[in-house]
């Protein structure tokens, strides 16, 4: 079983989405952990810590100071056993006082006494998440190694809709058999992804771009990195939080990204091109504001390098990926690029199918291969979709 003999101490804090973890302990139970609970005080005001009890099948360590018969300290005997620490739902404070060594209470002094990894699921209303202290902390949790299983978007428990939803269940304990997976066939693989949009700019202040989320490319960079490669991110624009794990390299212009893809693809074994790069620039920039004078306004507009065709032109033995983001014929444009880019496979989808394309959490996909296959997989999240094209990449390289 996925997690025979492994001790899995899962922290409990007073988040609105408190219930969810009581799934994940039973899921983890399931699966062979030994689990063991460690609440806040304020998580008990939320949920009876009997339910934690019941279903992790054992004691609930909620005081510090209660040692029982023991005379090793509750949080030092759990840390020294914990192969992992999880904790879900994580509030905004618990992440502050491990961003910053506080240790007051059982579970914020069991996280600094841990030697095992950390994954963290934070939940809370969008305006905490994006509080710059809050974005603060999350980002030296993440330096010092901490694992984040990023929020999803959506409607939240305070009436807001946004980012802040805890991420489901199944997807925090994928995350999970991630950390304990043996699984690095990837290791030692240079994988080159891009993401995002990226702008052409008409004057200073205004721009043409597309609604590419990076999702897509975020979810690959990820999922790559899980596996043991080691993953460059060339990163258009986005909204979204970068994975764990991967070198980010940041960029506004189709040109731009052009430059970062061609200069690292030598050194690159498979490159996976889900960017949304802006196919045409104005052909004159105007360096000042421009004035809203007559009534039309005509932009010439000149292509951009085209980075897959470019990587199709040059490529020795790197295998290269791209994706088709169509609104009619998809399939068949999809195989077109296949051929014209000299790509091994493309990834076709729909931008106008319903939980398809940019802003989505999910997407429906094609993939095509040079042989003329074609599978096509049902609606999935991105991180499914992601690693389903891993797996079939796997296949190709082995
Ligand atoms: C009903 C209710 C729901 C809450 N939900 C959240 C939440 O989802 N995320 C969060 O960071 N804080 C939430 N809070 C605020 C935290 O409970 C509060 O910051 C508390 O100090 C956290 O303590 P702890 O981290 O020790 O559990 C909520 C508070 C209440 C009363």
């Amino acid at each position: 079983m996925e997690f025979k003999e492994k001790t899995i101490l899962l922290g409990v804090t007073g988040g609105i989405a408190i219930h969810k973890s009581l799934d994940y302990a039973s899921q983890l139970v399931k699966l062979g952990a030994s689990v063991h609970v460690v609440m806040s005080q304020n998580a008990t005001r939320l949920i009876n810590p009997l339910q934690f009890q019941v279903l992790s099948r054992n004691p609930v360590l909620l005081d510090l100071f209660d040692t029982g018969d023991h005379w090793k300290p509750p949080h030092i005997d759990l840390a020294d056993r914990a192969d992992l620490l999880s904790i879900v739902p994580a509030t905004a404070n618990i992440i502050g006082k491990m961003a910053n060594g506080i240790a007051d209470d059982a579970l914020s002094t069991v996280a600094i006494s841990v030697h095992c990894p950390i994954l963290i699921a934070p939940a809370m209303n969008g305006h905490m998440l994006h509080n710059p202290s809050v974005q603060k902390n999350i980002n030296t949790l993440r330096k010092n190694g901490i694992r984040f299983v990023n929020p999803d978007s959506g409607d939240l428990a305070c009436g807001y809709q946004g980012e802040g939803r805890l991420s489901s269940v199944d997807v925090i304990l994928d995350y999970t058999k991630d950390i304990f997976s043996q699984n690095k066939e990837l290791q030692g693989k240079n994988v080159l992804v891009t993401a995002g949009a990226t702008r052409e700019y008409i004057d200073p202040v205004r721009f043409i771009t597309n609604g590419s989320s990076g999702k897509m490319g975020y979810a690959i960079a990820e999922e790559a990195a899980a596996r043991g490669a080691n993953v460059y991110l060339v990163s258009g624009h986005t909204t979204i939080t970068p994975p764990n794990n991967v070198k980010i390299i940041n960029v506004d212009t189709t040109q731009e990204m052009h430059d970062s893809v061609v200069s690292l693809f030598t050194n690159t074994d498979i490159a996976i091109m889900s960017a949304a790069p802006v196919d045409y620039r104005p052909k004159e920039y105007t360096p000042h504001k421009l004035k809203k004078t007559n009534d039309t306004l005509t932009l010439d507009l000149q292509k951009t390098p085209d980075t897959a065709y470019t990587l199709g032109k040059t490529k020795t033995n790197q295998l290269t990926v791209c994706f088709a983001a169509e609104t009619e014929n998809v399939l068949e444009n999809a195989k077109e690029k296949l051929i014209r880019k000299n790509c091994d496979l493309i990834i076709a989808n729909d931008l106008l199918a319903e939980g398809a394309g940019f802003e989505t959490d999910t997407n429906i996909v094609s993939i095509l291969d040079r042989a003329d296959k074609c599978e096509q997989l049902p609606l999935l999240s991105k991180r499914e979709v992601a690693n389903v094209i891993l797996d079939r990449i796997m296949k190709m390289i082995i």
